[in-house]
């Protein structure tokens, strides 16, 4: 068939694109392909050909549209439909069994539970709007999250629309999913970073999360990720009623599930399936870090529901972490960008659980002597779910001949400043001309939650100093990009790229620029705290040790170390000129009478229409979403409303009536009557 087939190419392209997507889905998500992939790139060719020639019939969730977009700034931060919660855990049974004694307890004895692997990968938030793909937010702090939308449709196995053959798409699902990447294709991926003298990820879940938060989806594009779906988040009308018919619904829809999951009566079903599939994590093509517990009955768990941080509903039964024997090489002492010494522990290399490890942080010069640890020993070492190992313990070797205790050097080994220990650890004094802080404070500045400048990385950062093209963190703004293209590993692009990007970190967000100084104690939220209480960074700068303790979170102890550090000669004239190079903006001020304040609309209203109504609200701060939740503020009920406020009366949701949403409109919360003074 060709264009000027009946119908012409609008038709055509809508056939084509419905071919394409079905075979997608039979490829990448059933795995049951019906044509050779010669055929699926025939009609994929003959599309892209089509829209080339006729531009107005692109349409955005066209298989032709999963990689067209161009270089992000930056990701947009975005509230998530429903907050994307964390899980209670144990690598215990007795807290498993407790908790479902509590599920007993709560419901009777008459209750399921579908047991999934505990995939470790990135979680994910897929919105689709009328089936189709509209966002994607990673967890982040699990009430926002970076979008990533572009990104996410790299994937094929994402479908950008849902099938509909089977089952009804709701107009608006939220679901939550996990990125995952494939041992196998990790490790080709890893070997592909190397060859490139690239740094390889650590693991898996790294390297899948790492790809996700590229700004340049044709990066992650090249990426093998894969997606599970297995949960819904939020949903526009009546959600399955169980886990088992959730996932069912998943499948119906096109999105791929997995299909270890399966349901469990009670804990000796549990362990059994726990036990089945730890035996064979070493052979899963993706990595686990144990079994995810869920209620099957949807209805039961709004009546145990949730802590701010976990469902009651669910449980993660992880796998005790993996450990190995290994001998130590050597003992280096590292310094970071605070001027802490840390022992570093060089090991034969060894695999735990698909993951080469041959590092190991000793932490101070107490933790060697207390373990005993000396270069030549064999050593236990443990990979918990995190990146970073740790040597648990020595392994006696009787009759073999060790050598002498470990000793911190005297001098640090990268300006050889004489050390000062404080309580079990070593410092470096030389704060910001010892070369190895210097490098550190450098990455550090430049890092996602200070000042984001893309490409400034701890290779980059270790190189400017090495080089010796910075001897002072403020020189940063001063690098020209002829100066970087003689730096091995620049060229034309990449330097001006780096220039380009500490160019706009001129201007930023105050909690950033504080955060960016890594004065000691003050991480993410600290500075966050600090930004919004003190609005400019010269009133956060004056404050004394009396009026830090006034920010949320600043204890005395705190305080102190905050004016120590910033009245240090050395430090002032760091900050200064920094200061006079970039511009902190301060955070939006707090006119919002509504902020915080989560609120669903439903039914018809007299003196608006819903959706102005919906967006008066968010002028004031407020959020609106479109399902109940224990987290919902209020629930406006108009004429004729939906399920909506029925599941408001169950979770014990405030209602409010037309008057109700126009006194929040008008005086804030503040304006409502509390039920008491409305009592007659
Ligand atoms: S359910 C509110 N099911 O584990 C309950 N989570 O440690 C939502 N995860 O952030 C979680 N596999 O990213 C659930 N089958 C699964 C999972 C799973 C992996 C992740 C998820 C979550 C983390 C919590």
């Amino acid at each position: 068939m060709s264009e000027s087939s009946p119908g012409g190419p609008e038709r055509r392209a809508r056939e084509l694109r419905r071919a394409l997507r079905h075979h997608s889905y039979l490829y990448y998500v059933r795995n049951r392909p019906e044509i050779s992939d010669e055929r699926f790139d025939e009609l994929f060719r003959e599309l892209r050909a089509l829209e080339a020639s006729h531009p107005e019939l692109v349409t955005p969730d066209s298989p032709t549209q999963r990689v067209g977009a161009e270089p992000l700034d930056a990701f947009e931060t975005i509230e998530h439909t429903a907050p994307m919660l964390s899980l209670d855990s144990s690598a215990d049974v007795e807290p498993l069994e407790r908790f479902d004694e509590r599920m007993r307890k709560a419901l009777g004895d008459d209750i399921g539970y579908v047991v999934e692997p505990k995939l470790d990968g990135a979680s994910i938030e897929l919105v689709y709007e009328s089936g189709r793909l509209s966002r994607a937010v990673t967890r982040g702090d699990g009430m926002r999250g970076e979008a990533v939308t572009e990104n996410i449709r790299t994937i094929h196995s994402v479908p950008l629309r849902l099938r509909t053959a089977d089952r009804e798409v709701p107009p608006l699902l939220a679901l939550r999913a996990e990125i995952i990447m494939r041992v196998d294709d990790f490790e080709a991926l890893n070997a592909r970073l190397l060859e490139r003298d690239r740094a390889p990820f650590a693991n898996p879940r790294n390297a899948a999360a790492g790809s996700l938060r590229q700004l340049d989806p044709r990066i992650t594009a090249a990426r093998p990720l894969d997606i599970y779906v297995y949960d819904i988040l939020a949903i526009d009308g009546r959600p399955p009623p169980t886990q088992q018919t959730t996932l069912e619904a998943l499948r119906e829809w096109g999105l791929p599930v997995n299909e270890r999951c399966r349901p469990a009566a009670d804990v000796e079903e549990i362990l059994a399936f726990q036990a089945e599939i730890e035996e064979r994590r070493d052979d899963l093509e993706y990595e686990i870090d144990g079994i995810v517990i869920k209620l099957d009955d949807i209805a039961a768990r709004d009546e145990v529901g949730e802590t701010s941080h976990h469902p009651r509903w669910a449980f993660a039964f992880k796998f005790p972490p993996r450990k190995e024997v290994t001998r130590l090489l050597h003992i280096v002492p590292s310094v970071g960008r605070t001027g802490v010494v840390t022992p570093i522990a060089f090991m034969r290399p060894v695999e735990l659980g698909g993951v080469t490890v041959s590092r190991a942080n000793l932490h101070n010069r107490e933790e060697v002597a207390r373990k005993d640890i000396r270069e030549g020993d064999r050593v236990r070492v443990q990979r918990a779910g995190d990146v970073i190992p740790q040597v648990l313990e020595r392994i006696e070797e009787p009759g073999r001949e060790r050598k002498p205790p470990w000793v911190m050097p005297a001098e640090c080994p990268s300006c050889a400043t004489v050390l000062e220990p404080r309580g079990p650890y070593t410092f470096c004094p030389n704060l910001f001309a010892c070369p190895a802080q210097l490098a550190g404070r450098i990455q550090h500045l430049g890092s996602r939650h200070a000042l984001d400048i893309e490409g400034l990385g701890e290779e980059t950062a270790n190189l400017l100093v090495r080089a010796g093209v910075i001897a002072r963190v403020p020189a940063l703004f001063e690098l020209e990009a002829a100066t970087l293209m003689e730096l091995e590993g620049f060229a034309e692009k990449s330097a001006t790229n780096l220039v380009r990007a500490i160019d706009a970190a001129r201007t930023t967000e105050l909690a950033r620029f504080i955060y960016g100084l890594g004065i000691p104690e003050v991480g993410v939220t600290v500075a966050r705290e600090l930004a919004s209480h003190f609005l400019s960074f010269e009133a956060f700068r004056e404050a004394d040790e009396e009026t830090l303790q006034n920010v949320d979170g600043i204890g005395p102890r705190m305080a102190e170390e905050i004016t120590a550090f910033l009245v240090r000669p050395e430090v002032a004239a760091v900050v200064d000129e920094l200061r006079a190079r970039i511009e902190p903006e301060p955070p939006p001020r707090a006119g919002d009478t509504l902020a915080g304040l989560r609120i669903v609309l439903t039914g018809g209203l007299e003196s608006m229409s819903r959706s102005e109504a919906g967006k008066k609200l968010e002028a004031l701060g407020a959020k609106v979403t479109s399902s109940v939740s224990k987290q919902t503020s209020y629930v406006v009920a108009g004429e004729n409303p939906g399920r909506k406020l029925e599941r408001a009366q169950t979770l014990g949701v405030e209602i409010l009536d037309e008057a109700g949403l126009l006194a929040l409109l008008s005086g804030g919360p503040g304006a409502l009557s509390t039920p008491d003074e409305a009592a007659p």
